[in-house]
């Protein structure tokens, strides 16, 4: 059995903590991949009926305070034991910080006071590992770069800096500050899974990226080892925002898993709310309130007991009232007229089924870092493959950003 301490994973601990983490995630899989959501009936409630009872009966406020860290709630058998092994097989270490000297204040105009705490703990992360890819570039390529405030963090003071971007907007913005702080610095208008972006990736010293989605890190991570590149520093994002049905794994051993991912699983560490404020948390439990009701409603109507997926609704649609609301819904989604309803306890129905979903839910919670540790172990076991010495661990806080697992590469 794999014994896990906190340290940065690299070298073998790779592969051990890979190994581990699919074997968890394949034998309960039957557990994490089903949505409470959707589906009425999950099917091991059956198996468990004690754990499904004593979450069904807690609060909506209940699951709101445990929603961030749900390893610690003392919810009946196997929870604990699940809660235990996800927390075990995810222990990572945080990478050193190195003290870096003060930007100037007005860099950081316009960037939002998390963002920039976000960049300061990858600049400090990158300059604190000891090799001298990072400590000692001549240059950074920053990779979906949006205005490049983290390249330009990094570059400051002389060190050359090219960012690479698609929103044109972003690129003439992130130029126009860029002059005023470096004298070498390029802001490339360019998408980079096209072809474009080969040159910068060959030219560059070390690339970094914060927060670049799907394909576009995983395209990365595949050029990188193409295109010969030096190092990187990649804090991946948004694993869901793919083209393929299926997770298409990089690395030796995530191919012969025989974990298949489909776009909804991969959506499954990002479902951790911890940035969102109180006015967006209101907002999406009246949606998720709402759409609960609408979907008792619809199963009768359909005589189909099966859930009916809605597309998403402009804020706009919650000055209605919720009678209006369903019948609007109902439209859109060509539904016969709807019959007259006591739509006061209709809502409340889906208030109540919304406190049992969200603390059923809280057993795929245990299952989300699990989940993201295997996909950036994925990438960071494929660097390793193609000859790079690669380190994994956080980066800050997952209350600055629960997207905090930082991958450095280097080539050997
Ligand atoms: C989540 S933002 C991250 C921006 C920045 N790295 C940060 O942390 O603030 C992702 C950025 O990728 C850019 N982007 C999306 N698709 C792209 C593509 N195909 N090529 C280049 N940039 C892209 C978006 O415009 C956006 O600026």
């Amino acid at each position: 059995m794999l014994t896990t301490h906190t340290s940065l994973l690299s070298g073998d601990t790779l592969d051990e903590r890979f190994v581990a983490l699919n074997t968890f995630l394949l034998e309960q899989h039957s557990i994490w991949r089903e949505k409470p959501f959707i589906q009425q009936q999950l099917s091991w409630e059956a198996d468990f009926p004690e754990l499904s009872s004593w979450l069904q009966a807690r609060s909506l406020a209940h699951a709101e305070d445990s929603h961030a860290d749900p390893y610690s709630i003392p919810a009946p058998h196997p929870f604990g034991g699940w809660a235990q092994r996800a927390q075990q097989l995810c222990s990572v270490d945080t990478f050193s910080q190195a003290v870096l000297g003060a930007r100037p204040l007005r860099m950081q105009n316009g960037v939002t006071e998390r963002k920039w705490q976000q960049i300061e703990a990858f600049a400090r992360a990158v300059h604190g590992d000891t090799e001298q890819s990072f400590t000692q570039t001549q240059g950074w390529l920053d990779w979906c770069a949006g205005k490049g405030h983290l390249g330009r963090y990094l570059a400051w003071p002389d060190a050359k800096l090219e960012c690479l971007e698609f929103n044109p907007d972003l690129v003439s913005s992130g130029r126009a500050i860029s002059q005023k702080y470096l004298t070498h610095a390029q802001h490339t208008l360019c998408d980079v899974i096209s072809i474009e972006s080969t040159v910068p990736l060959q030219r560059s010293g070390t690339v970094v990226a914060l927060h670049a989605c799907g394909d576009l890190h995983t395209h990365l991570v595949r050029q990188v080892s193409a295109q010969q590149t030096v190092a990187l520093a990649l804090v991946p994002c948004c694993y869901n925002r793919t083209q393929a049905d299926f997770y298409q794994a990089l690395s030796k051993q995530g191919q012969a898993s025989a974990l298949q991912l489909d776009r909804d699983d991969l959506g499954l560490p990002l479902t951790a709310t911890v940035t969102a404020t109180i006015r967006e948390r209101r907002l999406r439990d009246q949606s998720m309130a709402w759409r609960l009701a609408f979907d008792l409603l619809q199963r009768e109507l359909r005589g189909v007991d099966e859930y009916l997926s809605t597309p998403s609704l402009p804020s706009t649609w919650f000055n209605k009232s919720f009678a209006q609301w369903c019948g609007d819904l109902a439209k859109l989604k060509n539904l016969p007229a709807l019959p007259g309803q006591n739509w006061s306890i209709l809502e409340a129905q889906g208030w109540q089924r919304l406190a049992q979903v969200r603390n059923l839910e809280l057993v795929r919670g245990l299952f989300r870092r699990p989940l993201e540790l295997w996909l950036v172990l994925d990438q960071a076991l494929f660097l390793q493959e193609q000859g790079f010495i690669v380190k994994l661990g956080e980066f800050c806080a997952a209350e600055l950003t629960p997207r905090n697992l930082l991958l450095l590469a280097h080539r050997a």
